[in-house]
């Protein structure tokens, strides 16, 4: 039988406090499914700059080398902000290690768990009943990765750019999700005034060809982040790349209650993938023990079902979590009126409870 080998990056902040709760959650999973596994540690982004001198150091990077997927947390933070920008843990850890592994495609489903209407800032009626909206967001190429970057004196400048071939990869996994789901897709850009944008929104309608049976549109992003708070309930997939997705995707997750509720995959070509929440280390609430381990959570979910197929594991994390709102227990972040709040570490327990 062969070893599941998971490389698990905790990184700074709230990262090791709902890494744990993680950690927890994907250990009964993988013992009640008889599975062999082997978790792997490795400092990552600030706390590696502490330990190591490097973000990214090459211990961590072979540890992701020898796994076949990898959880991460979040890094960052004020400690490391006074850095060289290139040395800070955002861009010498994280970008890396999605180029590295060639990790273009970024899955962020915004779900609503109905016992958690009242948690989001919209009206219930807004939001409707059954949100569920699926932000597919390029992740290796445009503003984040284009060159020429740099700074010539008083000018400081990046560079927004794609090819077509980038932008047929993304918009492939936009349509194939959307003919999974509600056969809806919207791509989000900016083509009013972006020459890369026009030839984005040209190679979706090129390739829309091969999918009849998804009904395409196409929508300005200032226009998308007001639609979205309007009337979220018009998106099935939303489509865009890199900066726009990273902009959208937090907007989208506060429609669900918190930003510590949205989880993400970052998937290359094949079942290889990295795992983290959304958000980030969130400094305003590290070291309190009161941060959202679900995004965390949600996200081992979805490394269990993208890298390693197993479906039915995600969909017990679901109904685990399910079970502790009915419950009515709730971090900070998402309490509402009658219910008890918990800490992380607690939120976990009972995740590992109900499952
Ligand atoms: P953030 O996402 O860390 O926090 C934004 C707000 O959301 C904060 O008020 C925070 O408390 C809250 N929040 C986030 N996750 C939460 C959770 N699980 N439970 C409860 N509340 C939660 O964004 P920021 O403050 O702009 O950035 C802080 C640091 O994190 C920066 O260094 C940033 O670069 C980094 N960051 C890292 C990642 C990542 O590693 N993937 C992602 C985003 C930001
Ligand atoms: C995210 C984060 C990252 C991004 C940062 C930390 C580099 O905000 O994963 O959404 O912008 O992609
Ligand atoms: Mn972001």
């Amino acid at each position: 039988k062969s070893t599941i080998r998971i490389a698990v990056l905790p990184g700074d902040g709230i990262g090791p406090e709902v890494m744990a709760e993680a950690e927890k959650i994907l250990s009964k999973i993988m013992d009640d499914d008889g599975k062999t596994y082997e978790l792997i540690h490795g400092d990552v982004g600030g706390i590696a700059i502490d330990n190591h001198g490097s973000a990214l150091p090459g211990s961590t990077l072979d540890i992701c080398r020898n796994s076949q997927a990898i959880l991460f947390g979040s890094v960052g933070g004020p400690k490391w902000e006074g850095l060289p920008p290139e040395q800070q843990p955002e861009r010498a850890a994280l970008l890396p290690l999605r180029k590295t592994f060639g990790l273009y495609a970024n899955l962020r489903p915004a779900v609503i768990f109905p016992q958690l209407q009242d948690a989001s800032p919209l009206k219930n009626e807004v939001i409707g009943t059954n949100f569920d909206l699926l932000v597919v967001r390029e992740l290796t190429g445009g503003i984040y990765f284009g060159e020429p970057k740099g700074r010539e004196n008083d000018r400081a400048f990046d560079t927004l750019v794609y090819t077509k071939d980038e932008i047929r990869r993304i918009a492939r996994v936009g349509f194939e999700t959307a003919m999974k789901r509600n056969r809806k897709l919207c791509s989000i850009d900016k083509a009013n005034v972006l020459t890369s944008m026009v030839m984005w929104r040209e190679v979706v309608n090129e390739m829309a060809g091969d999918y009849p049976d998804v009904s395409v549109s196409h929508m300005y992003v200032d226009n998308a982040a007001m639609q979205l708070v309007k009337n979220p309930g018009q998106f099935d997939v939303i489509l865009c790349g890199n900066m726009f997705g990273d902009i959208i995707s937090d907007e989208a997750s506060m429609i669900t209650g918190s930003l510590g509720m949205l989880p993400s995959a970052s998937l290359a070509d094949g079942s290889f993938g990295l795992y983290e929440p959304s958000g980030g280390s969130a400094p305003d609430i590290a070291g309190q023990g009161i941060a959202n381990p679900i995004a965390q959570i949600l996200s081992m979910g979805m490394m269990l079902k993208y890298s390693f197929g197993m479906n039915e594991a995600y969909s017990r994390i679901f109904a685990a979590i399910s079970k502790v709102l009915d419950q009515g227990f709730r971090t900070g972040d998402i309490m509402s009126k009658g219910c008890t709040r918990i800490g992380t570490a607690e939120m976990g327990d009972k995740i590992l409870a109900a499952l």
